[in-house]
């Protein structure tokens, strides 16, 4: 079964983490615990949760449903930013019972183009020879905002630190996952539930305008823009992410 933490009461939002972080990096998140229960879970080989030889993205989202069948909840709201985002899109389209709304952060529906394949494979060989640390160095320049490197020593840590606890056999199972992950593009249009869409306005690795075009293809699909963050808005403005959140789950 996944790991996760579990807090607060009322309306379930389950969150789910970018790569190569574990559910740690919801750690901003916690205020909306006092009007939600928010079951924030580590995804396989990431944080507390085994590492699954047969993890593929499609499979993440069974394990999430297991989990929630375990924790006997019914519907819930279900967020997730970049590799989470991609769970949660297959989640969609494979547990859409299961679902009341969705939250899609700074992700992407399209799959890895033959040079983002690539570039996968040669992660994984940096991970083998160097160890996982390696990958977050190489990926760090985009993950946030050139404002937040500058400036936010403190956040850049907190991001630096939860990333160098995953362990290599994690890492280059999500890298795998990642690479092989499916086209969620054509499932969009099927999405019957509210969903917000949510992208840091300096997002580098899933730009703005990839969240442009997934709302138009979600029907019910609500775009937000947080300024003052990249890839990982939900850390870099807090504020305004969980603002964002709070407003559409009540909405
Ligand atoms: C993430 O933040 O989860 C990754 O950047 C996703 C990806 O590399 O496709």
């Amino acid at each position: 079964m996944l790991a996760c933490s579990d807090i607060g009461s009322g309306t379930p939002l389950v969150l789910l983490h970018a790569f190569p972080l574990d559910r740690g990096m919801w750690e901003p998140q916690r205020p909306l615990s006092e009007s939600c229960r928010v079951i924030a879970v580590d995804l396989p080989g990431f944080g507390s949760s085994a590492v699954d030889p047969g993890f593929t993205i499609d499979s993440a989202a069974d394990r999430v449903a297991d989990l929630l069948d375990s924790l006997k909840l019914g519907t819930v709201a279900l967020g997730g930013l970049s590799m989470g985002g991609y769970v949660a899109m297959a989640f969609a389209r494979r547990h859409p019972e299961k679902l009341s709304r969705l939250i899609l952060a700074d992700t992407r529906s399209e799959a890895d183009d033959a040079a983002g394949r690539d570039n996968r494979d040669r992660l994984i060989k940096l991970t083998e020879e160097f160890g996982p640390s390696k990958v977050y160095e190489v990926m760090l320049p985009k993950v946030m905002s050139d404002e937040t490197q500058k400036n936010r020593p403190d956040t850049v840590a907190f991001v630096r630190g939860i990333a160098a606890r995953q362990s290599s056999a994690g890492v280059i199972g999500g890298l795998a996952a990642l690479r092989d992950r499916p086209d969620a593009t054509p499932g969009l249009e099927r999405i019957a539930v509210p969903t917000l869409i949510v992208v840091g306005e300096a997002d580098a690795i899933t730009p703005p305008a990839l969240s442009e075009s997934m709302a138009k293809r979600i029907p019910g699909g609500k775009l937000i823009r947080i300024p003052n963050a990249g890839h990982l808005a939900n850390v870099e403005n807090p504020d305004t992410f969980n603002r964002s959140l709070t407003d559409f789950l009540e909405g």
